[in-house]
């Protein structure tokens, strides 16, 4: 993947930060997402009064790509930032990666878990999803 799209990525979701609705964990997280035929889109977390309602940063990018018509995808980027301003690796719930692994090949989608625009560190969703459960598995393929 090119550094420029990289550090593309990590500027995009360092500027989604703002609209996280974090009133009950402070920690912020946003992601870019980057579909397969090069368009990017945004996710934030989005918590609730109820808790078990709010939807990860990852979740919402995707989401909102799918409800576009957007399913193959080459690459997320994940940053954040806790209550005293710092950014830090925030790596993807288990949740996040099960969906990934709905739509991604987990041995070619990337993800970026970046600090800043130049400290990030790229995984690939089969590396922090081993023998991930995903569509192949029901119709009988390994
Ligand atoms: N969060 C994400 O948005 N993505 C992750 O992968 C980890 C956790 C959010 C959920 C919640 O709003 C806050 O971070 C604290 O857990």
């Amino acid at each position: 993947m090119e550094e420029n799209m990289i550090r593309s990525m990590i500027r995009l979701a360092m500027d989604t930060l703002q609209f996280s609705y974090v009133p009950y964990s402070g920690f912020r997280v946003a992601a870019s997402l980057l579909t397969a035929n090069g368009k990017l889109y945004t996710g934030c977390n989005i918590e609730n009064a109820a808790y078990s309602p709010g939807n990860c940063a990852e979740r919402t990018a995707i989401f909102k790509a799918v409800s576009e018509g957007e399913r193959d995808f080459a690459a997320i980027c994940i940053v954040n930032e806790n209550t005293d301003g710092q950014h830090d690796i925030c790596p993807p719930c288990g949740m996040c990666r099960q969906v990934m692994m709905e739509f991604c090949v987990p041995e070619e989608f990337l993800i970026i878990l970046a600090k800043s625009e130049s400290c990030y560190e790229i995984h690939t969703l089969g590396e922090l999803l081993p023998m991930g459960f995903g569509p192949g598995n029901l119709k009988g393929k390994k």
